[in-house]
């Protein structure tokens, strides 16, 4: 059965979400407030770049099963409404839900005659959706039937089509078995495991899930760090602790640390939610400062090993496949290398107008990575995009004024890069001269 749905929001969960329920033959009505971002979507520019975004928006635009608004107009006729808007930290790494409340209420003030179900997709703390129900009661007009959803959702960035496609859960928490219902059937052609709950368990699964994730990549970066000083090999022991299918493989790469508009995010976020529950949290802080520790003792061992070098910096968003740069790990260790000294010599393959807006001429800017490398000394690493790792290395130590790299993804291979006599630092394994 196809519905109509309305979604607030057109962000990388807002966005693609509805880009792929229009593709399942749903009516979609998307809802922003910039009037310059909503005509650029109509055009069929997606803004954010994810991979195949872009054609299925052309497509649902084509087909008519996609509109972008700046009005609520569509919440009278839509079934499911979904709340997609974000919720950034506060100074206390609180979670900021001004947005969530003030969509809430622009909502209820458009809430037609027939049922419908407001679910929350953005990352909320608990009680949240208890919140946006007041909110709805106390706006909604007199006619209004309407039950509240949490929806949360665990797309990654840069793998955002596939993964809402084939999630592993689709988790639906509600106290409605009519929302539920609707909601069941929404997701119908979806893949993954049902999970139906209570409010406050959806709301909890979302920031367990992702401390749980960024728990085991700090648990790597300090193994890791230990491994550096006992002379061990951190990626092959991390292998082997994932060969454990108690642990499982993933998510156990040892780096520079988790960057993002997540992960940072939702961290500091259930410490908050815990210290305000009367729940010793610490755990969470510590994964937070070993997150923040991998940055700075790769920075360190640049300054250190480089000092007066100009580098060519290979990668710059937080993650590869996406153009975002929230939280991404090359701005902390970019500042520090500027604070020293260094000149940068920059390149990624899409995150470059974002950087350059943060970094303006502090950087020099390159289209491609042989022209950042074309006048370096030496090379950093700092994403792991395929280009990279495909890279002729026998032509990187022929155009770098000394063959060091310094790579923070564990992109080459140590024996390699001794064969090919560059001295190579990386992570959690030993230095190479
Ligand atoms: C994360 C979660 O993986 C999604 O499930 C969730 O829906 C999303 O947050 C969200 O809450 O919206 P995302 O931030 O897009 O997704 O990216 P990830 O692929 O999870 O990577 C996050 C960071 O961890 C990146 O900086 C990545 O480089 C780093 N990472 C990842 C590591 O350092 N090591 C690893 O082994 C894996």
């Amino acid at each position: 059965m196809d519905m109509e749905i309305s979604i607030i929001g057109h962000g990388y969960v807002g966005l693609v979400t509805a880009c792929v329920f229009a593709d399942f033959g749903n009516k979609v009505h998307v809802i922003g407030r910039t009037p310059e971002k909503i005509s650029r979507l109509r055009s069929g520019d997606p803004i954010i770049y994810e991979p195949g975004l872009e054609e299925i928006l052309d497509r649902n635009l084509k087909n008519g099963n996609l509109e972008f608004s700046t009005t609520y107009d569509s919440i009278k006729n839509s079934e499911i409404v979904f709340i997609a808007v974000g919720t950034p930290s506060q100074a206390d790494g609180s979670a900021d839900l001004s947005q969530v409340k003030v969509v809430a209420k622009e909502i209820a003030l458009a809430l037609g005659e027939s049922f419908t179900v407001v679910s929350c997709k953005s990352t909320v703390p608990v009680g949240t959706n208890r919140a946006v129900e007041k909110i709805l009661t106390e706006n909604a007009p007199a006619h209004a039937k309407f039950a509240v959803a949490s929806c949360p959702e665990f797309l990654r960035e840069g793998t955002g089509v596939s993964d809402t496609l084939s999630p592993d859960r689709v988790v639906i928490g509600t106290e409605s078995k009519k929302a539920a219902d609707l909601l069941l059937e929404l997701h119908k052609p979806i893949g993954g495991q049902r999970v139906v709950c209570d409010l406050s368990s959806a709301e909890m699964i979302k920031y367990a899930s992702n401390s749980m994730l960024a728990t085991k990549i700090s648990f790597a970066n300090l193994i890791a760090e230990m491994s550096e000083v006992a002379g061990a090999n951190a990626p092959l022991v991390l292998k082997a602790v994932g060969l454990d299918n108690r642990v499982g493989a993933k998510f156990l790469d040892a780096g520079i640390g988790y960057g993002g508009a997540c992960f940072p995010k939702d961290v500091k976020a259930l410490a908050f939610i815990g210290k305000d529950l009367g729940v010793d949290s610490s755990l969470l802080d510590q994964v937070e400062k070993i997150n923040h520790n991998a940055r700075e003792r790769f920075a360190e061992r640049i300054v250190k090993h480089a000092k007066g070098k100009v580098l060519a910096i290979w990668g710059l968003s937080f993650k590869p496949n996406t153009d975002d740069i929230r939280e991404a790990p090359s701005i902390e260790i970019m500042k520090y290398l500027l604070k020293n000294g260094f000149s940068l010599r920059v390149y990624d393959p899409q995150a470059m107008g974002h950087i350059r807006r943060i970094f303006g001429d502090q950087l020099s800017y390159f289209d491609n990575k042989d022209d950042a490398l074309a006048g370096s000394d030496n090379l950093v690493v700092l994403t792991e995009w395929s280009e990279f790792a495909a890279a002729d290395l026998e032509e990187v130590k022929k155009v770098l004024k000394n063959p060091v790299i310094f790579d923070g993804r564990n992109v080459f291979d140590p024996e390699q890069m001794g064969k090919l006599g560059f001295e190579y630092y990386s992570v959690g394994r030993k230095d190479v001269k």
